[in-house]
Formats: structure tokens, C-alpha cells, sequence
């Protein structure tokens, strides 16, 4: 049975200003579905077709002939989690347990934003900025390419897509602008603390 581009969240124009229809069009309706169709190539005819793709993001990582696959497979599961990050009049403070939880690990909102900012856009090149769980202790770490935290050990708690496609026509250069909207009007904290619970 072959993937399938996962519906978004909500309709394209959803998260206008701070995300652009137009930006959606290429960035869901191009980039990720580019990564499910070359992932359905990859797989067709292969016992793999009948496995989840977590599975096959896990054995890929673990096998260095199937770096292709995991690229693919790895950054479908990115983009999917990425657009349930957002969410239209998002952004700003969380609120009640994991706004307790940030507030422990990193000493406050405002502290989480800055090293959440900080991470994603040092992000050398392509990647994305991440909140993940480890060990029971909320960490920001930046993965490169198509690197994803469910092959490190860590549960993926809340992303941005730092790649120049997530961004570029929108903010051109400015990564440290769309970084800051995402935080400010952008991030859907409900499925951050659906993502702890
Ligand atoms: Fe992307």
C-alpha cells in the first residue's frame, strides 16, 4: 500500500500573514509531496510496502545503503509533524503543565524562546530546530537535512523546518524573522502538550 500526502491541518490560507498561502502551494503541495512520491518509488514491489513508516524511518537510519529511503521517509514524517505545529492565532505563551515544564527546564518562556531561536537558526544549512523529550528531560536540539529525533532516542515534542524552502518566499534570507513568527503567532501548543502527555 503506497504513503499518501497526509491532509493538512488546516485550509492553505490559514496561517496567512505569517505563512503564505503561496508558501504552503510549494511547501506541502511540492516539497512534501516530492518526498512521498520518491519514497512510494523506493518501496514499490518490496516487502516494505506492508510497513508504517516510523519502521521504515528506523531500519533506514540503521542502513547506510538506504540513505535515499530514510531521507525520504524521515522528512514526510517531519513535514507531517511539522504542519501540526503550527495552527492559525497560534503562538506566544503555553499555558498551564507545559508552561510549568518550560518554565523548569529552562528558567522561563522567555528563555526556552531565545535558545529555541538561537538553535534553529544556527542550524548550519537545511534542518530544522526541535523541543524533544529525553531521558524525561525537555532539551532544544538542531537535527541537519532530514535527521529526526525518534532515531536518537528522543520523542519530538515541537518543530521548524529551518530548510530555505520553508521559508524563503516568504522571508527570503531572514530565517531569524520566520523563526521569530513561528514562535510569536505560529506554534500550536496544544499538540506540544499532546506530544508530553
Ligand atoms: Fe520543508
Amino acid at each position: 500500500m503506497a504513503f499518501t500526502l497526509p491532509p493538512l491541518p488546516y485550509a492553505d490560507d490559514a496561517l496567512e500573514p505569517d505563512y503564505s498561502a503561496r508558501i504552503i502551494s510549494f511547501h506541502y503541495g511540492k516539497h512534501h509531496k516530492t518526498y512521498v512520491d520518491n519514497l512510494n518509488k523506493l518501496i514499490a514491489g518490496t516487502d516494505l510496502e506492508s510497513t508504517s513508516l516510523e519502521e521504515i524511518i528506523k531500519l533506514a537510519a540503521a542502513d547506510p545503503t538506504k540513505a535515499g529511503m530514510f531521507n525520504n521517509a524521515a522528512q514526510i514524517w517531519n513535514h507531517t509533524f511539522f504542519w501540526n505545529c503550527m495552527k492559525p492565532k497560534g503562538g506566544g505563551k503555553p499555558q498551564g503543565a507545559l508552561a510549568a515544564q518550560i518554565d523548569a527546564a529552562f528558567g522561563s518562556y522567555e528563555k526556552f524562546a531565545e535558545q529555541f531561536k538561537a538553535t534553529a537558526v544556527g542550524r548550519f544549512g537545511s534542518g530544522w530546530g526541535w523541543l524533544v523529550l529525553e531521558g524525561g528531560a525537555l532539551k532544544i536540539v538542531a537535527t541537519p537535512n532530514a535527521e529526526t529525533p525518534m532515531t536518537k532516542g528522543q520523542v519530538a515534542l515541537l518543530t521548524v523546518d529551518v530548510w530555505e524552502h520553508a521559508y524563503y518566499l516568504d522571508y527570503q534570507n531572514r530565517r531569524p524573522d520566520f523563526v521569530q513568527a513561528f514562535l510569536d503567532k505560529l506554534v500550536n501548543w496544544d499538540f506540544v502538550a499532546a506530544n508530553l502527555a
